[in-house]
């Protein structure tokens, strides 16, 4: 039976493979978002990201709970948490409700910037920037 070191390491194995899903497939929405595609709009431009996000979150909560850490406990989770949230609602802005060009392609760097500031924290373990 695999121990709690091993479980966790699994976790964070799975979280990591769709955190890179994520910045590969915003990174090829975004593309198609400036680009005008009809593509963005298809069934599996739609529904991939829901199934990948779910695994993301899934894996996140189940590493951070085998690993004893916790947001609004450590700060940097609770700095990831935010981040990730930002993340979504700048995504959203930028690949569905964004009114003009200009806000979505703000957004959309607004995004990036917030994906960059997660992964830092992730790697750092530090909620700050210098
Ligand atoms: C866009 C969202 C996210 C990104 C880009 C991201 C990125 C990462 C990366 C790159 C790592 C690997 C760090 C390493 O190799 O040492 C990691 C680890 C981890 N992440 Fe995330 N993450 C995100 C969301 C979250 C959320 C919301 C939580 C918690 C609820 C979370 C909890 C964790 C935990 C517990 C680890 C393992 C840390 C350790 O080694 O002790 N992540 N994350």
């Amino acid at each position: 039976m695999p121990d709690q070191l091993q479980l966790f390491t699994v976790f964070k194995y799975i979280h990591t493979t769709t955190v890179l899903l994520t910045i590969i497939g915003f990174t090829i929405r975004g593309i198609w978002m400036m680009r005008g595609s009809p593509l963005l709009d298809t069934r599996a431009s739609r529904t991939f990201p829901h199934v990948n996000d779910t695994v993301l979150l899934i894996s996140a909560v189940s590493a951070a709970a085998l690993s004893g850490q916790y947001p609004f406990i450590n700060i940097w989770l609770t700095a990831k948490v935010l981040g990730l949230l930002a993340y979504i609602l700048l995504g959203a802005v930028a690949l569905t409700y964004g009114p003009t060009r200009g806000i979505r392609i703000s957004a959309y760097a607004g995004a990036l910037l917030s994906f960059a500031y997660v992964v830092h924290v992730a790697l750092t373990k530090n909620p700050f920037i210098f």
